[in-house]
């Protein structure tokens, strides 16, 4: 953080609904703490920085964000520190404050200083720490993002923008090992698209596949290259990898390929497994090698990476209208491992020796 603080105005609530909370049934994303932190982008710079009490944002029907999707966000979480109920850590937050800007010079939006996205965060979660939980499988999810402001219908990257902080008490995302299709007939993006960036519009883009696919019973897609469908690139909420024999596999993202979100838990559990001498693999994955070793019993375990599902066993794909199942490996799962020490580290029970939490 620089040495100069930022001038942040603080208006607290009136009326906590803190009470309100029953925390130990907590859905995902429908709950919001008591403040947020906004900022706004006029003139060239980032000013008013302020926390004000969660509420409606008031807008003109004309705001650019809505008719040409200039929209971007990030999701980390804060956990309490299970060492010490006073502490709160926060899970490598500069890294999405420099995803978010990546994401920003993709959309032609204005990046924002780092400072103002980590003093703005302290400063919120500093406010509202009683809404940290320390449930099992809870964390404050944090949902920083970023929107067009101006009030105009021509089409041209607009010259106001502005940057919020909210926050929601979350349980877990998914309960049970997951449900994936891979998707051949539609496409969440595409080579030179912003599939790398964390977009409004990649979302929008994949919820009529979801849909039709959840309709059929599954729970995410998987999505595969929009030139040919052949190879795997991740899911709609999490990046994917396989176990085959004793190798992970994982689909490459930035530099090498455009179209895969550069997951922070992804880049966290592969600096694990390297620290653990476990052999890794980032290439292209085809869709045929995964059904092969789904079939052959090669595969031994698929999962999800990412904030909002953390590690998420993956039990069945479909592929061509046919649902192949993973069988269960006996004995301790990798999954569990990686998931137990992530979680460890989240939350002050494992040590951290990167340097990837951050104290409040
Ligand atoms: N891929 C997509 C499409 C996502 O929405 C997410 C969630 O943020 C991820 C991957 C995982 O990214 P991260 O680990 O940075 O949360
Ligand atoms: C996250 O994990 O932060 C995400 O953005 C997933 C979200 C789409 C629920």
């Amino acid at each position: 953080m620089e040495e100069l603080a930022l001038d942040i105005k603080i208006e607290k609530t009136s009326k906590s609904n803190l009470d309100q909370v029953d925390f130990d049934n907590i859905p995902f994303g429908k709950i919001f703490s008591d403040h947020m932190f906004l900022a706004d982008y006029k003139d060239g710079k980032w000013q008013d920085l302020r926390i004000v009490p969660y509420g409606e944002f008031s807008m003109n029907p004309a705001l650019s964000a809505i008719h040409y999707g200039q929209s971007i966000f990030e999701g980390l979480k804060a956990f309490r520190n299970r060492q010490n109920q006073e502490e709160v850590l926060i899970f490598r937050p500069q890294d999405n404050a420099a995803r978010l800007n990546a994401s920003a010079k993709r959309m032609c939006m204005p990046e924002l200083p780092e400072n103002i996205f980590m003093e703005g965060l302290h400063k919120l979660i500093e406010l509202d720490k009683g809404w940290v939980p320390n449930t099992e499988g809870s964390s404050l999810y944090i949902r920083p993002f970023m929107f067009a402001a101006d009030a105009f219908l021509g089409l041209k990257p607009s010259d106001t923008y502005t940057f919020a902080i909210i926050t929601s008490p979350v349980g877990i995302y998914y309960s049970n090992p997951v449900k994936v299709k891979i998707e051949k007939e539609y496409s969440r993006t595409c080579h030179g698209g912003t599939g790398y960036a964390k977009v409004a519009g990649n979302y929008a883009a994949s919820m009529y596949p979801a849909k039709l696919a959840q309709a059929e019973g599954y729970d995410q897609l998987l999505w595969t290259d929009a030139a040919e469908h052949k190879y795997i690139e991740e899911s709609g909420t999490m990046n994917v990898m396989f176990q085959i024999n004793d190798t992970i596999v994982t689909a490459p993202t930035m530099p090498e390929e455009d179209t895969i979100l550069r997951s922070i838990t992804r880049l966290s559990v592969l600096e694990l497994l390297s620290d653990w001498g476990v052999k890794v693999e980032e290439r292209k994955i085809p869709v045929q090698e995964i059904v092969d070793a789904t079939k052959d019993g090669s595969l031994k375990e698929a999962f999800g990476t990412g904030t909002a599902v953390t590690i998420a066993p993956i039990s069945h794909i479909g592929n061509d209208g046919e649902l192949l199942e993973i069988a269960e490996v006996e004995g301790e799962k990798l999954s569990t491992k990686i998931k137990q020490h992530l979680q460890g580290m989240q939350m002050g029970e494992v040590e951290d020796n990167k340097g990837w939490i951050y104290r409040i």
